[in-house]
């Protein structure tokens, strides 16, 4: 018998663990139209603030050999435009429950558009993002623990539907700790591992120059890269979170082959986003197909029975 992909997450069952990332091929309508109609398992909107943004000045997204760097600037269509589609989403299909981003300017924008969402009829899931690292003058929330901290409180003050958390990445083992305790203070859904890694640089020899406008050429690194780093944070956080606190695991997700390695690090759904920017939808069926080759080849059937199960030297 083939292995299954089948992935339970939050009380809903999905196809397969691998949607896009936020960002990426969810802006508009047509393109959410086209993820929900792929072979993802799951879709999530374009990060949201309350109005319409057009974002930085372009060119803003570049593709290096590696991966990819951008400072977008969260362009986006504004919050009532992805409510009505994922509400419009949820009244059609009862198969899977689709994903929502909020990223708002402040503290009182987030904590208005998340009430707005608690009176709704959305019974799907938010991601809240506290990482973006290209608005100009503002910085990953994450970073600041404190703040972090006070708007977990202020949301769970009154949010009672499913809610994650979009992570920017940490790279010592303190942080882990000091974010890992914050986080299983609050009844979490999931965390996200990671947002792009935030202000890298990259540079074209020929011109002498950067490739991206914005902020002078830095920008959220995201593709091959920063694998290493995304499965670092994925596997940090999975063993300090308290169980009831899933992890999605997003990060220089290409093949089959690191898919394998999230899941077995102990992510329990996957998001592409560069990949996805290069290849398109199509890219469902090739991970999906590579995935499932690896599991077959290892004789496992389900992905529960390698979840989480890294071996330590
Ligand atoms: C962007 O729109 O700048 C990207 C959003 C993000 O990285 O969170």
């Amino acid at each position: 018998m083939s292995s299954s992909l089948q992935t339970a997450f939050l009380g809903s069952y999905y196809q397969n663990p691998f949607m896009n990332a936020s960002g990426v091929h969810c802006l508009t309508v047509k393109e959410l139209n086209e993820l929900s109609a792929s072979r993802a398992g799951a879709f999530i909107t374009k990060s949201c603030t309350t109005k319409e943004r057009e974002g930085n000045p372009k060119p803003r997204y570049y593709s290096v050999p590696l991966g990819s760097i951008n400072s977008m600037g969260l362009p986006n269509k504004g919050f009532d435009y992805y409510l009505n589609y994922v509400l419009d989403f949820q009244s059609k299909s009862s198969d899977s429950l689709p994903f929502l981003s909020v990223a708002g300017m402040s503290i009182d924008e987030n904590l208005h558009m998340l009430r707005i969402v608690q009176d709704s009829a959305f019974n799907g899931v938010v991601e809240l993002n506290l990482s973006c690292p290209n608005v100009p003058g503002k910085p990953q929330v994450a970073y600041d623990f404190e703040v972090t901290e006070e708007i977990l409180t202020k949301v769970f003050d009154f949010y009672k539907k499913p809610l994650g958390v979009k992570l920017p990445p940490f790279f010592d083992f303190a942080h882990f700790d000091a974010m890992a305790q914050i986080l299983n203070k609050f009844p979490l859904a999931y965390i996200n591992c990671i947002n792009s890694v935030g202000n890298g640089l990259y540079i074209d020899i020929e011109s002498e120059g950067v490739v991206i406008k914005p902020k002078n050429g830095f920008g959220g690194i995201g593709g091959e890269y920063v694998k290493p780093t995304a499965l670092a944070n994925v596997r940090a956080f999975y063993l300090r979170l308290k169980p009831e606190i899933k992890i999605i695991g997003t990060g220089g997700i290409c093949t089959g082959r690191d898919a394998f390695e999230h899941l077995l690090c102990g992510a329990s759904m996957l998001q592409v986003g560069t990949q996805l920017y290069e290849e398109g939808v199509s890219v469902f069926d090739r991970l999906q197909q590579e995935l499932r080759e690896i599991m077959n080849k290892k004789g496992y059937k389900s992905i529960d029975e390698f979840r989480g199960k890294l071996k330590s030297l």
